[in-house]
């Protein structure tokens, strides 16, 4: 009898998906606490790879002769490299536009953190003090402009839920034209540098490429106004962060960030100093962070792992 093809599932996905993947006709082994070394020596004998943030590099396909599908449950594919991939026949999909929503919770819950200091309130209040005309300083968000770069799935839902917080959204992308955004009903930048030029709050939903890493540049963050806000729930290599941590000490932009370089992975010391930045500069700018949650409300990932079990099954059922 030939042995059933083997599903290997290297990152935490919903308990739900676990569970109906056992009822295919599939051998499931669910590690995710596997590292990206481990995983560089552990594809030969799988047949299917689910994955979340963890990279599936070359290395790791170079032996790797059984493998017909990846799955990235997550938005887009830039951890896994798909060249590599494609070269050897292996099928690579994703899930978009599934955590539209969670992310787009999280841009807000990060520019009201961020207006009202609510952590710093919160920590304050924790330590006994009641320092009411401290934390009573926000500005509001109606009547701001709320600059969206990248108007896929979240930028489009970022656009939407922007209005109802009386912002007014205007977007740029390199596909992004007048019409388009016209139909969006935002407001359209001919450049990132005038997006970033005309925002109170600019935010990042690009995916990641070699003509977006680094695209938040120093210069863009010359051209934002004195003590905006700049937020990215996306991913860390499409900003400088060097010019960033600039921009906060010497210009008071107020940052909130989901994503950072050498993010740490399972309990691994945080190497970055970026969080030492909570504290407001002589400038005011200050920066939040939030440990790559975005995507991690149980609704996203129930609606991701959703997706993930309709294309293993669609593709053990119709090989595609
Ligand atoms: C995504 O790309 O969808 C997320 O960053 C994945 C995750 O939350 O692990």
């Amino acid at each position: 009898m030939r042995a059933a093809m083997r599903l290997l599932i290297a990152d935490k996905l919903h308990p739900r998906a676990v569970e109906e993947l056992r009822t295919l006709p599939v051998d499931v082994i669910y590690e995710p606490e596997l590292t990206k070394e481990t995983l560089e020596t552990s594809l030969h004998n799988v047949g299917i790879l689910v994955v979340r943030s963890k990279e599936v590099t070359r290395k790791a396909l170079e032996s790797a002769r059984q493998l017909n599908l990846i799955v990235r449950a997550g938005a887009e594919t830039a951890t896994i490299d798909v060249k590599a991939a494609s070269e050897r026949g292996i099928y690579v999909a994703n899930c978009p536009g599934k955590n539209a929503s969670a992310v787009a919770e999280l841009v807000f819950g990060l520019i009201v953190s961020i207006d009202r200091r609510i952590p710093d309130a919160v920590a304050s209040l924790r330590a006994g003090r009641w320092e009411r005309t401290e934390y009573a300083k926000a500005e509001g968000v109606i009547g701001k402009t709320i600059g969206i770069a990248g108007l896929g799935a979240i930028g489009r839902d970022v656009a939407c839920r922007a209005k109802t917080f009386g912002m007014h959204p205007i977007g740029w992308s390199r596909s992004l034209s007048p019409a388009r955004a016209a139909e969006l009903g935002i407001g359209h930048a001919s450049s990132l540098e005038e997006l970033a030029a005309r925002s109170d709050v600019l935010t990042v939903h690009l995916g990641l490429n070699d003509r977006t890493r680094g695209i938040i540049s120093k210069r863009i963050f010359e051209v934002m106004p004195k003590r905006g806000i700049f937020i990215n729930c996306a991913r860390p290599d499409l900003v400088d962060n060097d010019a960033m941590r600039d921009a906060i000490v010497t210009k008071g932009i107020r940052v909130g960030i989901d994503v950072v370089p050498n993010e740490p992975r399972g309990k691994k010391e945080i190497t970055t100093d970026l969080y030492n930045l909570s504290t407001p500069s002589s400038t005011g700018g200050f920066l939040y962070g939030t440990p790559h949650i975005a995507a991690s409300t149980d609704q996203a990932q129930l609606a991701i792992a959703t997706e993930t079990v309709r294309v293993i099954r669609s593709f053990l059922l119709e090989g595609t």
